[in-house]
């Protein structure tokens, strides 16, 4: 599995990106104006900062919501860098664009998929990632790991090449969970990758081999 930065910290992305586990990052708007990154120069430029590090796909999100719109800013934004992915959200022009781009061999993630019927659509629509925000459906009392396994089954059924981008994941059993499902991609915070560094059994063996070998050294 595929593991993805969910932000648009650059500070974040290196750390990420040196732990040497990174394959990529996904930004939203919302991630973007949490940096204070406004203003179309600006945004452009923060890609370009973000490609510069990453070995692997970007996500930067049109704002557009119609068909012409997104069109123009996806050709825009693709045309930063060979790492982007154009961001386009599941709505019906969203649709159009994701087959306008898959078209013109341009990579395209289709954001906001609540369901599986939109991933369907999405995946024949010939997206290159679609994303299930599994941690907004939980947050409603929805399964959304489950949609992660409803999506593999349809996607597996048809042979789609369309890659699963399991999102807004919160937590460490999110991704191992996601892992065992067969997500083909997982992106979340870096506390959520970093915490599947920790046990506590690890932290007292360390202390112990420590503590044995500055006995036996001193
Ligand atoms: C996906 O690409 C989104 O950026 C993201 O995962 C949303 O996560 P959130 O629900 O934590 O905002």
């Amino acid at each position: 599995m595929k593991f993805f930065i969910d932000t648009a910290n650059l500070a974040q992305i290196k750390e990420a990106q040196d732990l040497g586990v990174l394959d990529g990052v996904t930004t939203n708007p919302s991630l973007m104006a949490k940096e204070g990154i406004s203003g179309e120069k600006n945004v452009l430029a923060h890609y370009r900062a973000i490609c510069e590090i990453v070995n692997g796909d970007v996500s930067a999100e049109v704002i557009s919501t119609d068909f012409e719109g997104m069109v123009r800013e996806g050709e825009a934004l693709a045309a930063l860098d060979e790492k982007i992915v154009v961001k386009i959200p599941m709505v019906k022009d969203g649709v159009k664009a994701l087959k306008y781009f898959s078209d013109k061999g341009i990579k395209t993630n289709c954001t906001l998929i609540f369901s599986a019927g939109q991933a369907l659509l999405a995946a024949k629509a010939g997206a290159t990632y679609v994303s299930p925000f599994i941690g907004r459906l939980d947050d409603i009392s929805t399964d959304g790991l489950g949609l992660i396994d409803s999506i593999r089954v349809i996607f597996d059924n048809y042979g789609f090449d369309t890659e699963i981008l399991a999102a807004s994941v919160r937590h460490p059993m999110h991704i191992i969970e996601c892992a065992q499902i067969g997500a083909d991609v997982m992106t979340g915070p870096l506390s959520a990758i970093e915490a599947l560094l920790k046990h506590p059994l690890t932290d007292i063996g360390l202390a112990k081999f420590l503590a044995d070998h500055a006995k036996s050294n001193s």
